[in-house]
C-alpha cells in the first residue's frame, strides 16, 4: 500500500496549495513531511503551471508546532547534525523557489513551524497565530536555519531574546518586529489575501519574480555579492521575450502579455 501523504497538495489557478496535515500532532514536522516537501519544491521551479504556492497547516489551532519530538529525542550527535543539515537543505530549496511562496499561519509556527514560515517569501497570520524558538526548553537550539534567518530578519536584538527565552510572540508582537506582511482574522481570509497578492504577481512577468528572489537572498548569504548578481539578473532580463514584451506594451499603451520567456 502506498504510504500516506502528510502533505495536502492541490493547484488552481495556477496556485499550489500545500496544507501541512498532521493535526492531532499539531503539524509537527518529521523526517517524511520534510522530505515530501523537498520532493514537491523541486518539482515547482520547473512546472510552469504553478506560478505561486501557499502552504498552510490543517486545521484552526496550528501551522506547524516544531519538528517531531519524538524524533528529536533519539538523536546521536551524527545524525542529529544530518537531521539539521537535512532540515536547512529543505527549507533553503523553500526560500530560493523561484515561485512566491506565502506561509498562512493559522497558528502555533513553533520551531521547526517559526522556521519554516520564515523561509517562506512572505507571512500573512490569523490573529490566533503565535511564533516563537523553544527549542532551548528541550536542551537544544534551532537547527532549520532559525538562528540565520530570524537574526536577519528582525535583527540581532530581539532574535537573541526570542531564541535565548523561548517566549511566543503574538502576532500583533510578531507584526512590530516585521515578520509579517499581513494579519487576517481567520485562515479563510488569511488565504484569501495570500491569493489576491499571488494574483497580482502573477500578472508580472515570470522570470523578473525569480530573479528578484535570488537578488533578495542574495543579501543575506555571505559569500555572495549582491550588487553583482542584480546587475547580472538585470542583464539576464533583457534578454528575454517579457522584456521586449513589457516595454513595448508599455509604449504601445496596452496590458503586456507575458509568457516567462
Ligand atoms: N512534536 C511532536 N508532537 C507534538 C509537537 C511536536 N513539536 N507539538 C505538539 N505535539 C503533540 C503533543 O504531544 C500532543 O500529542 P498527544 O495528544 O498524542 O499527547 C498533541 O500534539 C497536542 O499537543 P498538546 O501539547 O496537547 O496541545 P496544547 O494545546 O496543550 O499545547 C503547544 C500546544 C504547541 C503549546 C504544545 O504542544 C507545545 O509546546 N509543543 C511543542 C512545541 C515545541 O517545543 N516545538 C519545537 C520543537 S523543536
Amino acid at each position: 500500500m502506498a504510504e500516506q501523504k502528510i502533505i495536502l497538495s492541490e493547484t488552481k489557478d495556477g496556485i499550489l496549495y500545500l496544507t501541512i496535515s498532521r493535526e492531532p500532532k499539531l503539524n509537527a514536522l518529521n523526517f517524511n513531511t520534510l522530505e515530501e516537501l523537498k520532493n514537491i519544491f523541486n518539482e515547482v521551479n520547473d512546472n510552469k503551471s504553478i506560478r505561486g504556492v501557499i502552504i498552510t497547516g490543517a486545521g484552526e489551532k496550528a501551522f506547524v508546532a516544531g519538528a517531531d519530538i519524538n524524533e528529536i529525542s533519539e538523536l546521536n550527535e551524527l545524525n542529529a547534525r544530518k537531521f539539521a543539515e537535512f532540515g536547512q537543505e529543505v527549507f533553503e530549496i523553500v526560500e530560493s523557489c523561484h515561485k512566491p511562496v506565502i506561509a498562512v499561519v493559522n497558528g502555533y509556527a513553533l520551531g521547526g513551524g517559526c522556521e519554516l514560515a520564515i523561509a517562506c517569501h512572505m507571512r500573512i497570520a490569523t490573529t490566533n497565530a503565535k511564533f516563537g524558538q523553544p527549542e532551548v526548553n528541550l536542551g537544544i537550539i534551532p537547527g532549520y536555519g532559525g538562528t540565520q534567518r530570524l537574526t536577519h530578519l528582525i535583527g540581532r536584538t530581539k532574535a537573541t531574546e526570542i531564541l535565548m527565552t523561548g517566549d511566543m510572540l503574538d502576532v500583533n508582537e510578531a507584526q512590530a518586529l516585521g515578520l509579517l506582511n499581513h494579519i487576517e482574522p481567520n485562515k479563510e481570509a488569511a488565504i484569501a489575501k495570500a491569493e489576491e497578492i499571488l494574483k497580482k504577481i502573477m500578472s508580472k512577468a515570470p522570470l523578473s519574480i525569480g530573479m528578484i528572489v535570488d537578488c533578495v537572498n542574495a543579501v543575506y548569504a555571505s559569500d555572495e555579492n549582491g550588487y553583482q548578481i542584480e546587475a547580472n539578473s538585470f542583464a539576464r532580463c533583457v534578454k528575454s521575450e517579457d522584456y521586449r514584451e513589457g516595454t513595448k506594451a508599455f509604449l504601445e499603451k496596452r496590458k503586456p502579455n507575458f509568457k516567462g520567456e
